[in-house]
């Protein structure tokens, strides 16, 4: 099987039924969709796939043999954030950050279709993205102002520098 994971083709050994979110994070190693219901129901592991948002967690990888898949790692760079990237950083709409993933795609989804800032619309666009830290109205706020423009795309300061040789701390199957 085959992907393309942030513009990068990708040769898969995962089986046919493993999840998209499976492949993404235990083969892959991209981590930014989690691991949360995996049941389809609170919207923590979306990702485009051809430019749709779709829950990782119910797509079979044999179902999407050859598509583009986009994660928020893909969306954009440190140096030049996504619209809706700048806007959550700029409008502190992020706490722990669990749904955070799955709101910037969706997010990034309506406002790449001409989403407008009308709350009622962004409310449906974010339908079903659970956020635990109970964040709403910052997140509804950031997606209003990236669908205006409100937003400078400019670079995020990086606030950490790895120590070179640091090991990356990667656990199989936990949700970070
Ligand atoms: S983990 Fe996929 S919708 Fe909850
Ligand atoms: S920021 Fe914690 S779950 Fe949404």
């Amino acid at each position: 099987m085959n992907l393309t994971v942030n513009g990068v083709e990708a040769r898969l050994v995962s089986p046919p039924l493993a999840s998209l979110l499976h492949v993404l994070r235990e083969e892959l190693g991209v981590t930014s969709p989690k691991a949360g219901c995996q049941q389809g129901g609170c919207g923590a592991c979306t990702v485009l796939v051809d430019g749709e948002p779709r829950r990782s967690c119910l797509v079979p990888l044999a179902t999407i043999e050859g598509a583009r898949v986009t994660t928020v790692e893909g969306l954009g760079r440190p140096d030049d954030l996504a619209p809706v990237q700048a806007a959550f950083h700029e409008g502190y709409a992020a706490q722990c950050g669990f749904c955070t993933s799955g709101m910037l795609i969706a997010a990034h989804a309506y406002v790449e279709r001409g989403g407008t800032d009308e709350r009622g619309a962004i409310l449906e666009a974010l339908g079903g993205h659970i956020c635990r830290c109970t964040g709403y109205a910052k997140i509804v706020a950031a997606v209003s102002a990236a669908a205006r423009g409100d937003v400078a795309t400019q670079a995020v300061e990086a606030s950490y520098e790895p120590v070179p040789g640091e090991p990356e701390v990667l656990v199989k199957g936990s949700p970070a």
